[in-house]
């Protein structure tokens, strides 16, 4: 846990654990870099993880999925980012995971298989190839800022998920139909955003592996062909998220952890990290033996910035965390109302679900 890692690009990690992408809201409405997003994310950068990650950040004005959400999108948001990229570097490196809403922000592979809101429309071969233009930009000005690499939002429901998911992706054009076709929007993005950006700029991908939730989705046989042609594309870590960063795929018939079948399927020279359920050192070595090459933790980094300098016995405050001792970690406002919204999270909050 406690070692190095340097990734394709020759970016080197000073540990194997991870800030996961955290939605927090704390940015102003145009996306502008909030202060509370700052405080936020330098308070788990001097906690020692070895790569901090944003929140999903909009890549395109279209994109823009929820209020509060960083944005990467426009010129002005440079200045913000800029600030930002400063105040992490000398902690570590930290990288800006690149988001468009998809349907959320009204533009779907098909409005109807995924159930879109109202307004939501087909996307056409054009708005496809002004995504991948606006990754690009995006990506462009990450490194312009001074992050050290981007991570490309590929997982837990939102446009690359949606085209990568038979069942949200009736397609017959070129971007459906066969795994090949519902992975071409994200392998165009990641060779344009790999090709626009210096090489030792990290470029990742987050993906959800298996389905979790609602048998949709990818299964683990198409994971396994994806993120070799990732690879071949030129990634330099895939993400995984799940429930259970150590755990079996919840609908299909195996007994093996996705992360060690997925480890098996990438090749050796691409770091893998794996996502979902740890709270322990424990819980983190046991994903890491299972094939991680680094873990990401998500709401045990909310309530624990500084996890990964903690010694092995040091008491690790749990969920539903008071409001009290969330403002007292850097958690600001909007944030600690965002999360009451999660089942259990925080004291006062939405109750844990019984069922
Ligand atoms: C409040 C909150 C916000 C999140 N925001 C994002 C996000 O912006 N991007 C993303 O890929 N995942 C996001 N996730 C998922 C986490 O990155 C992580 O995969 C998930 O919480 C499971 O890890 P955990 O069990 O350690 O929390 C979010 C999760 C939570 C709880």
């Amino acid at each position: 846990m406690h070692t190095s890692i340097t990734l394709p690009c020759g970016l080197s990690l000073p540990n194997r654990v991870a800030l996961a992408p955290l939605t927090n809201l704390q940015s102003q409405p145009d996306g502008s870099l909030g202060e509370d997003e700052l405080r936020w994310l330098e308070r788990r950068a001097s906690g020692g993880f070895g790569l901090i990650s944003t929140c999903a950040a909009f890549v395109s004005k279209q994109g823009h999925a929820w209020p509060g959400q960083l944005g990467i999108a426009e010129p002005k948001h440079l200045a913000g980012l800029t600030r930002l990229a400063q105040a992490l570097a000398p902690h570590g490196p930290a990288i800006v995971q690149l988001h468009h809403g998809g349907v959320q922000a009204k533009l779907a592979p098909d409005p109807i298989s995924t159930g879109g809101p109202e307004g939501a429309r087909a996307a056409t071969v054009q708005d496809l190839e002004q995504v991948v233009e606006d990754y690009v930009a995006a990506a462009q000005m990450a490194e312009q800022a001074g992050f050290a690499g981007v991570e490309i939002h590929g997982a837990n429901g939102y446009l690359f998920t949606q085209f990568l998911a038979p069942e949200d992706n009736p397609r017959t054009d070129a971007y459906g139909g066969a795994l090949e076709g519902r992975a071409k929007l994200l392998r165009d993005t990641l060779q344009a955003v790999r090709a626009a950006v210096s090489p030792g700029f990290a470029v990742g991908v987050r993906l959800s592996p298996v389905d979790t939730w609602a048998k949709r989705g990818l299964v683990l046989a198409d994971t396994e062909r994806l993120v070799k042609w990732l690879a071949q594309d030129g990634a330099d870590f895939v993400h995984l998220s799940l429930r259970n960063a150590g755990g079996t795929p919840p609908f299909e018939d195996t007994d093996v952890p996705v992360v060690q079948s997925i480890r098996a399927a990438l090749p050796d020279s691409v770091p893998l990290i794996s996502a979902g359920g740890i709270w322990t050192h424990d819980d983190a070595r046991a994903v890491l033996d299972k094939g991680a090459d680094l873990v990401a933790l998500g709401r045990v980094a909310i309530g624990n910035p500084d996890w990964p300098r903690q010694g092995e016995n040091q008491e690790i405050v749990r969920t539903p965390f008071t409001p009290e001792h969330l403002r007292s970690v850097s958690v600001g406002e909007s944030f600690v109302t965002y999360l009451k919204k999660f089942p259990g999270m925080v004291v006062g909050g939405a109750p844990v679900r019984t069922h």
